[in-house]
Order: C-alpha cells, then structure tokens, then sequence
C-alpha cells in the first residue's frame, strides 16, 4: 500500500458530510489573515478530509498542497492521531499545568527532547506558534537576568521574518503589513537584513550560492548597539511566510558563529520548518547548526489540536533553577500548556511520523519535488523559483498596480481544478504533507502550471 491510499474515500465520503445549517448568515464570523469581502461573497468551505485530500461543501476533492497551513505534516485524519485524541477526550479532559501536572506531558517533552538537536533538551509547551514565539524571547530576557546579565534586553529579528501575530513576534517580525497597523510595538527591537538576493540567487535548486556575509548584518547591529545590549537573535531557518527564502550556504553558520563570539543567543523559529519539513526533523540538523533554542508548532500535533513548544539547551533551564525549592522559577505559561488533548494528538503525532519514517521522507522525494517545481521555469510570469525539502516558492511578476493579484487569482484558479496551494504576496507557496507521492507531485504542479498560463 502507498501512502497516500491511505486516503481512499469510503465507500460514499459524500453521505458523512455535514453541510452547514441552511439558513446561518456568514456575518458574525470575522475571519483571520483572510479578505473577509470576497470570502463571503464566493466562500470556500472544506467538511472533510482524509490522507491527502480536502472535500468540499459541495462534494469536490482537492489535493492538499500546503498541508493544511503546514502543519498536517503527517496527512489528515491519520488513525494513530485519531484514536489518540479520542481515547484522552474520554480519558481527562483537563489537568491544571501550574504546580500540577499529566504523564503525558512528560512522555511527550521526553521525546521531543530526543528529536531535537543534542543539548537542546528541556521542552516548555504553549498551544501555538505565536505563544512558542513569546515564550523564547521571554526566556531570552529572563535568562540574560538571573545570571546577572540584565542589560542584554534588545530582541533582533531579521526583515521579511514572520514570528506570529503576538507583540513580541511582529516587533522582531520584518512583514510590513503584519506592523504597520499596531503602533510602536516592542522597543529595543532591530533587524537583520532579509537573506533575498533573486540577482545573484533566481532560480537556485536548494540552498543558493551567495548571501553568507549578509549574515555580518549583525556584527553591524552589534557595533551600534553594543553586544552587552542584545539578548537575542530570532530567523526562521527557511522563511516561508515572505515567500520560501531558503537560507544562502553558509549563512546561519556565520550567524551561529556571531552569536557564539558576543554571547547572544540565538533562536531559530522552526514552527513551519519543524517535524520534518526539509528532510531532518528540525531544519538546525538539515543545515547542521545548533540554536540555542527552537521555537516549534504545527507539525508537533499534525495541526489536529493546537499545540506549540520550545526546546532549550539545558544550560538555559538549569541557570532559572536556583533559589529556594518551593518559589517559581519561571513567571510564565498558558493555562492550556501540555493540555492532554494536545499531548495525546503530539504523541499520537511523533508514533505516526515514526511508524512510515516521515521525518527523513523530504529528502528523499527533495530531489523529484525541486525539478518537479523548477519545470515551472519559463512559464509565464515566472520570476523566481525556490526550494528546499518539501517546501516550494514560486514567485510571478506583479500586475502592475495590483500587487499579489496574479498570484491570488491563481490560487482560486487551482481551487477550482481540485489543488490547494498557498499564496503570499505574488509567490505561490508549496508544502504538501510529507506522505505526498510522486503522481501527486505532479497533479500540484501540472495544476499550477495551467493556472499560470491561464493568468499570463
Ligand atoms: C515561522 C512562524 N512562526 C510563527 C508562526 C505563528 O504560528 P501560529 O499561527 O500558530 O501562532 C508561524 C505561522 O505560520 C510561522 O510560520
């Protein structure tokens, strides 16, 4: 059996759907990152899915082709997940995380700490990308703090970096748009420059060529700011929101060795690059350099509950644990933290992704998967192409005027042929679920590249 037979309807999928309740007005739901306008006036509603596909309201079967929003690395409905989640659901709904606690929290940080680069092996959880985000640069203040080092409060994040939605992340977050309507946000915040070069770098198969010594942005900020300022450096080891910016060779070894020599630390954002996404369960062993904390989400419970977590090298942990036994080390945590819903769905996650190898399974289709994208070369529009992994940017030309138009209308265009793709700005965004295979590798980008000629 392939893996993606494991999505073979049932006899009739159609008879278990449930449509929404004639009669029920659009109005009331304000939709996140979404053009709320034009949703409701032409909706897209999902009621199922299975394996590698969505079905719609109205009973048409679409290709997952971003893995929900990059977080059902493992295929929808996978039964490990499913059972998991079923069975604790009936099991304890709930169970305090501040001065209490489940086994599963335990079992689960155990093995995220064995996934993760060695060292970095204490696990604090959160139930999203954006919270696991808030949580590291937290901890990077506080760290500096109790081992007397208080003046290393300046956070830096990178341009066209996207660290969520929360204060924090859009500070050290370089997306415009995400910033521009929310006032001053965090001070004592600056930025590396992004890592896009598309003169040097268009159309590289995987890591491109040129760009390491942009890395030295940061000996720029350390020579203005002074390295006893700074906490912190957060990038994404690919940055998928502006568009899949593989990491320049060399580039994130020059800024690990940066850090090293003015005593920052450095946190990489794996929230989409974690759990497999570019052939290594973190993207830090795919690019062999160590943070000194990973920030994950999505992929750690396959999307089916929301669940985040950061991992930190046991230096950092140990530092918070002095003091007297019986007071809080750590002012922080969600009352939903390791809630067991979520630790069911992450361990019944890691069983899955361990039973079909899908941890290591990017790199082994990377090599169909890049040249099935980079065919696009040619097409019209077609401006820049980038890879890595299981993850693929195609950026088209801008209409003039209306920017992020093209590549918007033709990700309707592919909704309609029964392809879900992701869009940002004018690039198309590619992350299928790592049970993807060959054929349906080309079905995505067959149907992109119709779309594309019919939008030229
Ligand atoms: C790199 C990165 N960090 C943080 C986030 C935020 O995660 P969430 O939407 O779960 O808060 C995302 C979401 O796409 C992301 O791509």
């Amino acid at each position: 059996m392939s893996l993606s037979d494991i999505d073979a309807p049932t006899a009739n999928p159609l008879q278990a759907f449930v449509a929404a309740p004639p009669g029920v007005s659009m109005d009331a739901y304000w939709m996140p990152f979404t053009a709320n306008r034009q949703f409701k006036k032409q909706p897209r509603l999902f009621v199922k899915a299975s394996g590698m596909h969505y079905w719609t309201d109205d009973g048409r079967k679409v290709l997952d082709g971003v893995a929900g929003l990059w977080c059902v690395n493992a295929g929808h409905a996978r039964p490990k997940i499913v059972q998991a989640i079923q069975a604790q659901a009936a099991e304890m709904d709930f169970a305090p995380p501040f001065q209490m606690a489940h086994p599963k929290a335990f079992e689960l940080a155990d093995k995220v700490s064995k996934l993760t680069p060695a060292g970095l092996n204490r696990v604090f959880f959160t139930n999203s990308g954006s919270e696991s985000v808030e949580t590291a640069l937290k901890m990077a203040l506080a760290y500096h703090k109790v081992r007397g080092e208080g003046t290393r409060t300046r956070l830096i994040g990178r341009e066209r970096g996207y660290h969520g939605v929360n204060f924090g992340g859009i500070s050290v977050g370089g997306m415009v748009g995400n910033r521009k309507q929310f006032g001053t946000m965090l001070s004592g915040v600056d930025h590396l420059r992004h890592t896009h070069d598309p003169k040097r770098n268009a159309f590289s198969l995987g890591q491109p060529e040129f760009g390491a010594e942009l890395a030295d942005s940061l000996e720029d900020l350390v020579a203005l700011h002074d390295a006893s300022t700074i906490a912190a450096v957060i990038v994404e080891p690919v940055a998928g929101s502006t568009g899949v910016l593989v990491p320049p060779k060399g580039y994130l070894n020059r800024l690990r060795e940066i850090c090293d020599k003015h005593g920052i630390l450095l946190i990489f954002d794996e929230v989409i690059t974690g759990f497999g996404r570019t052939g290594q369960p973190f993207a830090s062993q795919t690019f062999g350099v160590t943070p000194d904390m990973i920030v994950m989400a999505k992929g750690l419970s396959n999307g089916a509950v929301p669940m985040g977590a950061v991992a930190v090298k046991q230096s950092i942990h140990d530092a918070f644990m002095n003091g007297p036994e019986h007071l809080i080390e750590f002012f922080h945590g969600y009352t939903y933290s390791a809630h067991p819903l979520a630790c069911a769905a992450a361990l019944g996650t890691l069983a899955t992704y361990e039973d079909e190898g899908l941890l290591t399974r990017a790199g082994d289709l990377q090599a169909y998967f890049g040249e099935a994208v980079h065919s696009l070369r040619g097409e019209p529009n077609v401006i820049d192409i980038r890879n890595i992994g299981l993850v693929g940017g195609v950026e088209l030309s801008p209409i003039a005027g209306s920017p992020a138009k093209r590549a918007f209308d033709i990700f309707l265009d592919c909704y309609e042929r029964g392809v879900l793709l992701r869009t940002t700005g004018d690039t198309v965004a590619l992350s299928p679920p790592l049970i993807i295979e060959r054929g349906q590798i080309d079905q995505l980008v067959d149907t992109l590249r119709g779309a594309i000629r019919r939008h030229a």
